[in-house]
C-alpha cells in the first residue's frame, strides 16, 4: 500500500494589498520589504471569513479535482496558527460538518509553519494503518489577523490563504510520500510567539492590550534557525535518500523571506533555479504557504506524476520538517 497526494486545491483571498499600498499607513517602503524579504503583495481575507471558511473552499477544490466525495474522507486534519476558537472546538470540526464530510474523524494539528509537512506524516500513517483511505490534509491560515499592524517588523511579512490535499492509498508506486524528517526545538519557543491568551499569560481585565496577544517574533532568531535548518533538511533529505540536486525536480520550501532560502542556497552550492517561489505574491502563509506552492506548480503544468519534490518547512515552536514526495 502506498500514501499520495490525489489532488489539490486552494483558496486566495481576492484582497491584494501591495508593499506601496501598506506604506500609506505604515512606516515602511516597497523598497525596503523586497530587499529584506523578497515579497510584492500580501492577501487579506475579508472580515467576515473565517479560518474555517477559507479551509472550506480550498478543500471543496481539491475534493473536486480529485474525485473525492465529502462521505468519502475517513479524515480531516487541519494545521492552522489561527483556529477560529482558542483550545475548542478544533477548527476542523468546522471544517468537517460544512463539507458533510459525514465519515471523518477531524483534529488541528499545531505545527507551525511546517504544520503541512508534518500532517503529510501524519497522513500517510493513517493510510498505512489500513483502515483509512482518502484523508484531507487542509492548511489554512489568516496571520493578517493576528498581526500587529502598528508594528512594521512583522505586519508586512504575513498573508492570509489555504491550500488543500487529499491524501490517498494507491495500488501503484508512481506517486508517493517517500521520506519525512519531523523536528522541533522547543528551546527557540520564546521566538515566535502569541505571549498572552493562553494559560501561561492569560487575559487579565484592564491590563493585558490587543498588542499583547498579537504575534511576536524576533525576526534575527528566526532568520539564523531557519536559513540552519533548511540547510540541514535539504542536505539530510537528499544523503539519506541516495539523491543528487539533478533527480529533484523542485525544491518546494516554507515561503517565509526569500533570503533564507538564497542563503541556504549558497551554503549548498545549489542554484536558486531549483526552489520555486511564490512569496512575491502572497508574502508568508505559514502553513499553507507549501500547498499554495505546489498548486502553483500544478496549475502552470510544471508537475507530471512521479516527479520528485523536496518539502522544506520550519515555523512557530520552533518546529522544522521535510519530504520527499512523488508527485
Ligand atoms: N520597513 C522599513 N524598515 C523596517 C521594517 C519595515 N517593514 N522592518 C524593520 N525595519 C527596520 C528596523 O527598524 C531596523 O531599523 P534600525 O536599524 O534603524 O533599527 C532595520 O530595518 C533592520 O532591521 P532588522 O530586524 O535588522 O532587519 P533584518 O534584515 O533582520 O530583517 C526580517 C528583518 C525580515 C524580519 C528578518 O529578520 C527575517 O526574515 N526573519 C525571519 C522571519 C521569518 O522567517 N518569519 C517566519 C517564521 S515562521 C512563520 O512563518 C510564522
Amino acid at each position: 500500500m502506498n500514501a499520495y497526494i490525489k489532488s489539490i486545491g486552494t483558496y486566495i483571498p481576492e484582497r491584494r494589498v501591495t508593499n506601496d499600498e501598506l506604506a500609506k499607513t505604515m512606516d515602511t517602503s516597497d523598497e525596503w520589504i523586497r530587499s529584506h524579504t523578497g515579497i510584492g503583495s500580501r492577501h487579506i481575507a475579508d472580515k467576515s471569513m473565517n479560518t474555517a471558511d477559507i479551509a472550506i473552499k480550498a478543500a471543496e477544490v481539491a475534493l473536486e479535482r480529485g474525485g473525492v466525495k465529502a462521505e468519502e474522507l475517513d479524515m480531516i486534519i487541519l494545521t492552522t496558527a489561527t483556529p477560529d476558537y482558542v483550545g475548542f472546538p478544533a477548527t476542523a470540526c468546522i471544517v468537517q460538518d460544512k463539507l458533510g464530510a459525514s465519515n471523518a474523524g477531524a483534529f488541528d494539528l499545531t505545527a507551525g509553519c511546517t504544520g503541512f509537512v508534518y500532517g503529510l506524516e501524519v497522513a500517510k500513517n493513517f493510510l498505512k494503518s489500513g483502515h483509512m483511505k482518502n484523508i484531507l490534509l487542509v492548511s489554512a491560515e489568516m496571520l493578517t489577523q493576528i498581526a500587529n499592524w502598528e508594528d512594521r517588523n512583522t505586519a508586512v511579512l504575513f498573508g492570509d490563504g489555504a491550500g488543500a490535499v487529499v491524501v490517498s492509498t494507491s495500488d501503484d508506486d508512481i506517486s508517493g510520500i517517500d521520506d519525512t524528517i519531523l523536528k522541533a526545538d522547543g528551546s527557540g519557543s520564546y521566538a515566535l510567539e502569541r505571549k498572552v491568551g493562553g494559560v501561561a499569560h492569560p487575559y487579565e481585565e484592564g491590563k493585558t492590550t490587543w498588542a499583547d496577544t498579537a504575534l511576536y517574533m524576533d525576526g534575527q532568531a528566526v532568520y539564523k534557525f531557519a536559513v540552519k535548518v533548511n540547510t540541514q533538511l535539504i542536505s539530510s533529505l537528499m544523503e539519506r535518500n541516495n539523491l543528487t540536486i539533478d533527480d529533484i525536480k523542485w525544491i518546494v520550501p516554507h515561503q517565509a523571506n526569500e533570503r533564507i532560502l538564497q542563503a541556504a542556497a549558497k551554503r549548498l552550492k545549489l542554484s536558486m533555479d531549483k526552489f520555486f517561489l511564490n512569496l512575491e505574491e502572497y508574502a508568508n502563509t505559514s502553513s499553507a504557504s507549501i500547498p499554495l506552492a505546489l498548486n502553483d506548480l500544478y496549475e502552470k503544468g510544471e508537475l507530471k506524476r512521479g516527479d520528485k519534490l523536496l518539502l522544506t518547512g520550519f515555523g512557530a515552536g520552533l518546529t522544522y520538517g521535510g519530504a520527499i514526495i512523488r508527485w
